[in-house]
Formats: structure tokens, C-alpha cells, sequence
């Protein structure tokens, strides 16, 4: 525990130091932890889940972030909206299951009943002056971004969304997620806190050791490399696998594919960075044989070999888009210690399990992909619980996308300290 959390906490932003991981408070101190809570996942824009979730009106799911549960519900009208999963009566929670489907959403306490877009319906016994018009459920904001949603905890959320869903939407149309369903949900907890979840997604520096079913479609140049320490052929490859991706981004662009890189990880309150990458081997998908999973492809795609559309927000989420198929992760912190990687796979909404797609097919790569990062977060949580621990270097060639993060976090904690 920090013996005067906010002046310590400013102490430690204020001290830290470009290019080296954090401070251990920044992993394991509750208080830091409570900061995190408040100024990140309480004031910015968090991936929870996707349209695909409540496909239909009346269908409901629940996300509980740090002490806040929030409840997302398609309404008779096709809207999808977020409530404070709270009854307006006693404090009641609303909805205990994870996911349900209902016709309006009634408290059990004492049948106080909302309608999905919030308003109080039904409050038995209350008496003449009673307003239910003033107990409507709280509402929280959402967007979504063709299909992705987000919310914000704060009464005023970050403008510049907006500025980042009209630069991604041509990226994500195309693949037409609001189409699609999930096949697949796996929740994983993480035995580290967010942050090192978040930084090990960020580099591909441990990809060769440590992920040898994610290195068959991916390539090893992807996300930087290192040419005073590489053999002259090996220099080449690299360049010859840039040389490839510019003329691909060509060819993909000519076709209505947005491709190029954007990158504004730490220049906006709303950081975010998307690319397409080709995908080595057969280039289609991510799956052993780097073949498509699913037969039915996306939206109007006709070409498998489209490669992967990378989507990463800040401060907790990261996406994969193929021709196939789309892999959806957000990152929720459950304590100091602890984080839930949650993970969707989604296909086409016509597909069909066992014929046109097989489920083990589809998972593979990133069940055991996040399993191995989750193994990696737990080391370097062991770690930095090490009176030991001090901050260690960045490569300078691999883990820039760290130093990003970590950067839009700290310029995030100072503006939220500072307001
Ligand atoms: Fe919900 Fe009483 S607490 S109806
Ligand atoms: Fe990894």
C-alpha cells in the first residue's frame, strides 16, 4: 500500500523513465490499482464486447468493471444501449447472468420493471406522487464501431472516438461483423495485472520463443526486427517482406481494403493503431495451416488470401479480421494481480458448425496462444512482486508499441491526477 496514495502515485508518473518497463508499485500496489480503476477504465473508452453479443432485442449481457456492472441490451427498436446494472429502488442488481434474453428487465427484489431503453414501467405500491419517470435506469454511454462496442463510465467521455471510428470504419466494414456470430467465447484470467497483459500484447519480441503455433501464420518482421544483429540474407528477407507488404497494401487498397498503417497509440486520449499484415504460408488465416477456418467468408469478401486487419485500443483491446473469420480480445481488470482476457471468434452468421467450419480448427491458434501469454503475464507478475525488480530496457527495435502504451498510460494517469 502507498502511505499517501496520491501523492506518491504523482511521484511515481512523474519520475518515470522513456524506454524502461514501470515501477513495481505500477503492478501491485492496490492503490495504484484503484487509480486505474478510476482514471483509466472509469474516464476512456473500454471494449466490451460486440454487437454479435445481443443479436436480437431483448438480448442482454453483462460486464462488471472494477466495481461498476453494466448491462447492454438490444432494444424493440434495434438499438443497442448500456444501463448502470443497478435498480433505481433499493440498489438491487438487475441482471445476474452473464448473458439472457428478456422481454423488459425486472428487478426480483420488488418487481420494479424497466423497459430496454431504461424507462421504469411498473413500481407497484409507491403512491400518488411517485415519479417513475425520475427512476429511470442510469444510462451509460456506448458506441459502437460497425459492430464493436464500447463504453465510457465517465458523464463526459473522450470526443476524439469519433475521429477514431472514421478512420477504422472503411478498415472493419468490409468484414462486416454485425454479420456475424460468435462461435466461440473463452474467458481467461490472467495471474497479472493489466498493464503487463496489455504490454505483452504489444511486442512480438517473445513470438519466436514462446508461440510456436501463433509464428506459422504470422511473420517473424511484422512488428520490428533488429539489422546490426542479422546476417546480410536475413536483412534481405526483411526488406523483401516490406517491399512485399507496400505492394499488397497496393493491391488490397485497388480493391476496397483499406491496408495501410495508422498509428496514434500515444498522440490522442482515444489511442488506437490498425493495419492489415499479410499472413505467411497460404496467407489467408490465423489457424495452423494458415488456410481459411471458415468456408463462408465475410460480407462480400471473394479473396481468402486477405491477410489479418489489426485493430489495437487503448487502454484495453486488441483485434484480429480476416476473410474468414474475426478474433475479438479485451483485457478487464479484476484486481492488482489478476486480469480477464476476454476472447471471441466470430464467423459468418450463416455458417454452420461441422460443416462449414470445425470449432477446434477455428480456436487453436489462440487458445493456446493465450495461454502461453497468460503463463509469460504470471512470470512477470512473480517478478515484479521481487523486492529485485527494478524497470528493465525496451528494445529499441521490438517493443516501441510498448513504450507507446505505457506512455499513453502515464500522459492518462498525469492529465487525470492533474484534473
Ligand atoms: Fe429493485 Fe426493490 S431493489 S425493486
Ligand atoms: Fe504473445
Amino acid at each position: 500500500m502507498l502511505s499517501n496514495p496520491k501523492t506518491e502515485l504523482a511521484a511515481l508518473v512523474e519520475r518515470r523513465q522513456p524506454g524502461y518497463s514501470l515501477e513495481a508499485p505500477f503492478y501491485v500496489s492496490p492503490d495504484v490499482f484503484q487509480a486505474d480503476l478510476d482514471l483509466i477504465f472509469g474516464r476512456h473508452w473500454i471494449f466490451v464486447g460486440v454487437e454479435p453479443d445481443v443479436p436480437e432485442p431483448g438480448d442482454a449481457v453483462v460486464v462488471d468493471i472494477g466495481r461498476n456492472s453494466v448491462v447492454i441490451v438490444r432494444g424493440d427498436d434495434n438499438e443497442v444501449r448500456a444501463f448502470h446494472n443497478v435498480c433505481r429502488h433499493r440498489g438491487a442488481r438487475l441482471v445476474l447472468e452473464e448473458k439472457t434474453t428478456v422481454g423488459n428487465l425486472v428487478c426480483r427484489y420488488h418487481s420494479w420493471t424497466y423497459d430496454l431503453e431504461g424507462n421504469l414501467i411498473h413500481a407497484p405500491h409507491m403512491g400518488e406522487s411517485f415519479k417513475p419517470s425520475c427512476h429511470g435506469l442510469k444510462p451509460v454511454h456506448l458506441k459502437s464501431l460497425e459492430g464493436l462496442l464500447f463504453i465510457c463510465l465517465a458523464d463526459e467521455p473522450p470526443a476524439d472516438f469519433d475521429d477514431m471510428a472514421k478512420v477504422m470504419a472503411p478498415y472493419i466494414a468490409p468484414h462486416r461483423l454485425r454479420d456475424t456470430k460468435i462461435a466461440y467465447q473463452a474467458d481467461l484470467i490472467e495471474p497479472g495485472n493489466w498493464k503487463l497483459t496489455m504490454e505483452n500484447n504489444r511486442e512480438c519480441y517473445h513470438c519466436a520463443p514462446n508461440h510456436p503455433e501463433l509464428t506459422v501464420p504470422l511473420f517473424a518482421y511484422g512488428f520490428g526486427y533488429a539489422p546490426d544483429e542479422m546476417a546480410p540474407e536475413e536483412i534481405e528477407a526483411a526488406k523483401a517482406h516490406d517491399r512485399a507488404t507496400e505492394e499488397k497494401h497496393r493491391q488490397w487498397e485497388a480493391c476496397g481494403l483499406p491496408s495501410a498503417l495508422v498509428e496514434h497509440l500515444d498522440d490522442r486520449v482515444t489511442g488506437f493503431r490498425t493495419m492489415r499484415l499479410m499472413l505467411d504460408g497460404a496467407g489467408e488465416s490465423h489457424t495452423m495451416d494458415t488456410t481459411v477456418a471458415c468456408r463462408k467468408l465475410l460480407g462480400d469478401i471473394t479473396d481468402k488470401a486477405i491477410g489479418g486487419l489489426h485493430f489495437w485500443t487503448q487502454p484495453n483491446s486488441w483485434h484480429h479480421f480476416m476473410s474468414d473469420h474475426i478474433v475479438t480480445f479485451s483485457a478487464i481488470p479484476l484486481d492488482e494481480g489478476r486480469t480477464l482476457v476476454r476472447t471471441k471468434w466470430l464467423v459468418h452468421k450463416d455458417a454452420v458448425e461441422g460443416v462449414d467450419y470445425d470449432l477446434e480448427n477455428l480456436t487453436s491458434v489462440w487458445k493456446v496462444t493465450n495461454q502461453q501469454d497468460s503463463d509469460l503475464v504470471g512470470y512477470c507478475q512473480q517478478g515484479a512482486q521481487s523486492p529485485a525488480y527494478a524497470p528493465g530496457p525496451y528494445s529499441p527495435y521490438t517493443e516501441g508499441l510498448v513504450e507507446a502504451f505505457c506512455n499513453w498510460y502515464i500522459g492518462r494517469l498525469r492529465a487525470g491526477l492533474e484534473g
